[in-house]
């Protein structure tokens, strides 16, 4: 997807690739647009000018029903604020952006049940979100992102909410989907999130302040590449 806007002045003439397969990673102050930036690349928001290219449609020239099929079927999110339905349990919230597609009942429950199963959390299908801890939470919320195979996962600070054993086992899910090929593109302020890109962006006041590529994430080289991202980020004034 290519992309080019500008927004309120918290994005200014950015211009921008994000590629397919690449586990892309925003960092940047805060303030600095991130937020902003994913919102207008996922069509959440929309920019005053430029434009937003985002699996082959212009944003902007999309309709209503466009966008609604583009949300539900191609992209996914996973944001901070875990955002479940709470009057539904963790099977129907997973369910929850199958219910205007016509998608065979057998073969949604199946998906469900591999989904559940991946991520350790059948023994709680039938729980409401209140009856569920963060990291619980924020897994049935990946679960969810998935159930339409999307292009690519949004994700703000997924890891904001949760203590550092469920944040690194979210983490851990995300790498490995990104190693089967999903693409990511990620926000964070943590390092230990950071590690997990295979492309890092820096953002500052609204526009790419620099960029740098790293080697598809294995858990052997961690130290090396939190050293490499932290010299990079103190470069660029973090
Ligand atoms: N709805 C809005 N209207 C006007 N300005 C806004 C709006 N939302 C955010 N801003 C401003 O745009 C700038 C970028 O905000 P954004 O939320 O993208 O920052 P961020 O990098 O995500 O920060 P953080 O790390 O704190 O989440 C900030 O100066 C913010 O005050
Ligand atoms: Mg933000």
């Amino acid at each position: 997807m290519a992309f080019l806007n500008s927004w309120k002045n918290a994005i200014k003439n950015l211009d921008l690739k994000i590629y397919k397969g690449d586990f892309t990673v925003i960092m940047g102050s805060s303030g600095s647009g991130k937020s902003t930036l994913i919102y207008l690349l996922s069509g959440m928001d929309k920019g005053s000018s430029g434009e937003v290219i985002l699996l082959d449609t212009e944003l902007s020239k999309a309709n209503k029903k466009e966008m609604e099929k583009l949300r539900r079927e191609k992209i996914s999110f996973v944001f901070q604020g875990i955002n479940l339905i709470p009057d539904l349990n963790a099977y129907e919230n997973i369910a929850a952006p199958t219910y205007k597609m016509k998608r065979d009942k057998k073969e949604l429950t199946q998906v469900i049940n591999e989904l559940l199963s991946r991520f350790s959390m059948s023994e709680h299908r039938s729980k409401f979100p209140s009856q569920l801890s963060g990291g619980q939470k924020q897994r049935i919320t990946i679960c969810r992102a998935l159930i339409n195979k999307p292009d690519v996962i949004f994700a703000d600070e997924p890891t904001g909410a949760l203590n550092s054993t469920q944040g690194q086992e979210v983490l851990n899910i995300l790498t490995e989907l990104n190693i089967e090929g999903q693409s990511i593109v990620m926000v964070t302020h943590d390092l230990k999130a950071a590690v997990r890109a295979n492309r890092l962006l820096y953002i500052k006041d609204g526009r790419i302040d620099g960029e740098m590529k790293l080697p598809e994430y294995d858990k052997d080289s961690h130290q090396e590449r939190e050293r490499e991202i932290v010299d990079f980020l103190r470069e660029k004034g973090w």
